[in-house]
């Protein structure tokens, strides 16, 4: 059974992707362990706190400096023995010893498809506004490993979503997570979780 901690920082919408697909099997051999949230006001803790999953706050204004935060977020997250890491939505940089604590066991989804509009500066809908800005007809997400860059892990699985011309950020956002990202998150853990990668 594979043990998931999930990371997250505001809606919460791939981790209700998440559980929605272990509930209804589209996910086997999984157990979502633990949630952890760096955002005490993150409706995604509703979510976890609904499905009876243990959830917590690590919010960084708790402690006097990142290095503080940093080793607090690792041994909490130690606490849970999880054998994945997902980061859903979370706008938390991981740090350098997390990532070497969990080699190839953290994975990200990001909203667009990378190697485009990703790294320092691209997140949430700002992966949306410069792919609007840069006139491309097709984004997508991809779900990649975490490594001690900025989405720059070995790439797991990508899925392709059309922008619309009157399409807004807002708008491109909600189809990229409905058409893709809730779409491949729980594929990527399915897989890892039944050794199909
Ligand atoms: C969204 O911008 C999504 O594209 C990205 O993280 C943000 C929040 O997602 N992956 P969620 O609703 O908290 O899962």
């Amino acid at each position: 059974m594979l043990r998931v901690v999930v990371m997250v920082s505001g809606g919460g919408t791939n981790l209700q992707a998440i559980i929605d697909a272990v509930d209804n099997g589209k996910i086997t051999n999984t157990e979502i362990v633990g949630v952890i949230s760096n955002n005490a006001g993150a409706y995604a803790l509703e979510r976890a706190a609904k499905h009876n999953i243990p959830a917590l706050c690590i919010s960084p204004k708790k402690y006097e400096n990142r290095d503080a935060f940093n080793d607090a977020l690792l041994e909490e997250t130690k606490k849970f023995k999880p054998d994945l890491i997902v980061l859903a939505g979370f706008l938390v940089a991981i740090p350098p010893k997390m990532v070497q604590e969990y080699p190839e066991k953290i994975i990200n989804i990001h909203p667009s498809l990378i190697p485009s509009f990703c790294g320092k500066g691209f997140y949430g809908l700002k992966v949306h506004e410069g792919a609007l800005a840069r006139g491309v007809k097709v984004t997508g997400a991809t779900v990649h490993f975490v490594d001690e860059g900025t989405d720059t892990g070995r790439i797991i699985l990508q899925k392709p979503v059309m922008i619309d011309k009157d399409d807004t950020p807002e708008i491109l956002q909600k189809r990229v997570m409905e058409q893709a990202e809730w779409i491949i998150l729980p594929e990527a853990i399915n897989m890892i979780a039944n050794n199909k990668l």
